[in-house]
């Protein structure tokens, strides 16, 4: 079998050549990964210390040790429906987390002569304010990247979920009593009176972290700490190739020696992730599995280390 490079770099047009499948974690629209997801030691407990004590859990580790995949693990397993996501730049603010308010677009709205001057369809919560809603079963919530946020964001968060509620201040001093607000992942309304927001099932939370900062002794108090280990386990690392690759054996040979090459180059301290494995694996087993030097070549891309240059 030969490598079939579908781009072939010499100009000549292939008019609809088509692409090979993709990957079962590259289909779109894309699949929750939750059910794959092999827990690595101690996290199952981590993970059930957060949920029986209502605390967020700040998972640190490396670039692809899993940290994101956490929580669509727990919430497909608990059955707590779509996840929730907030992803974390410098430009993040606690307030556009909680809720939306498009001040520019009322007033334009006013100027075009609309005979109403109702705000509720300029308001929308943000992820943080739908996971406060209130509801009979919690939610779960995705803080990703913590650690890129401006300094003053960690702890101004931990105050509003040691509080569990919120306020809109532009509802609270509103001509009528009861607004509804949109949620931030459906179309769905929701009655919120003099601005008011408090939950009453704290949602289940997963923050992530690349371990660029430190976090004050006060934020770190608040939460259940995880550390995720750098894959050195030959037997978590073919389970996890196992569930993302159905079919495959992955005690054949090119495999086995594709993770055992993995595990040794993470245990001699090279940075790399689960999926560049996930990738390699899946570029061996394709039909059109590249061979000699080209396999060489290929791999040298999929397997380079995460650091540096
Ligand atoms: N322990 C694991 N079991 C199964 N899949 C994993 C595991 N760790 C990582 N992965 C896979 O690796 C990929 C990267 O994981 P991700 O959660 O995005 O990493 P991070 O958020 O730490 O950068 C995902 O596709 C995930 O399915
Ligand atoms: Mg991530």
């Amino acid at each position: 079998m030969t490598w079939d490079p579908v781009y072939q770099g010499n100009g000549v047009v292939r008019p609809g050549v088509a692409l090979p499948p993709p990957p079962p974690w590259r289909t779109f629209p894309r699949k929750s990964l939750g059910g794959k997801f092999q827990p690595p030691p101690g996290l199952v407990s981590a993970v059930n210390a957060a949920l029986f004590l209502r605390r967020p859990l700040l998972i640190t580790g490396s670039p692809g040790s899993g940290k994101s995949t956490v929580i669509e693990s727990v919430a497909e397993e608990l059955d707590l429906g779509p996840v929730l996501r907030w992803h974390i730049t410098s430009r993040s603010s606690l307030t556009e987390a909680l809720y939306r308010y498009d001040v520019l677009g009322r007033i334009h709205a006013r100027q075009l002569g609309s005979d109403t001057d109702d705000i509720s369809p300029f308001l929308q919560f943000g992820p943080l304010g739908t996971a406060l809603l209130p509801a009979a079963r919690p939610r779960a919530l995705l803080i990703d990247e913590i650690d890129k946020s401006d300094l003053d964001l960690p702890s101004d968060l931990l105050d509003v979920l040691e509080r569990g509620e919120f306020e809109i201040p532009e509802l609270a001093r509103y001509e009528r009593a009861t607004v509804a607000v949109r949620g931030w992942d459906s179309n769905q309304l929701h009655g919120i009176t003099r601005g008011r927001v408090a939950c009453t099932q704290f949602p289940v939370i997963v923050m992530t972290d690349n371990g660029e900062r430190e976090f004050a002794a006060p934020f770190l108090r608040r939460c259940i700490r995880y550390t995720m280990p750098v894959h050195t386990d030959i037997e978590v690392v073919k389970r996890a190739v196992r569930a993302h690759l159905e079919g495959v054996d992955v005690e054949s040979e090119p495999i086995v020696e594709l993770i055992e090459q993995f595990v040794a180059r993470t245990r001699s301290g090279d940075l790399l992730a689960l999926d560049q494995l996930l990738n390699a694996v899946f570029v061996v087993i394709g039909g059109a599995a590249p061979v000699g030097y080209q396999r060489d070549q290929v791999m040298k891309y999929l397997l380079r280390e995460l650091s540096g240059a």
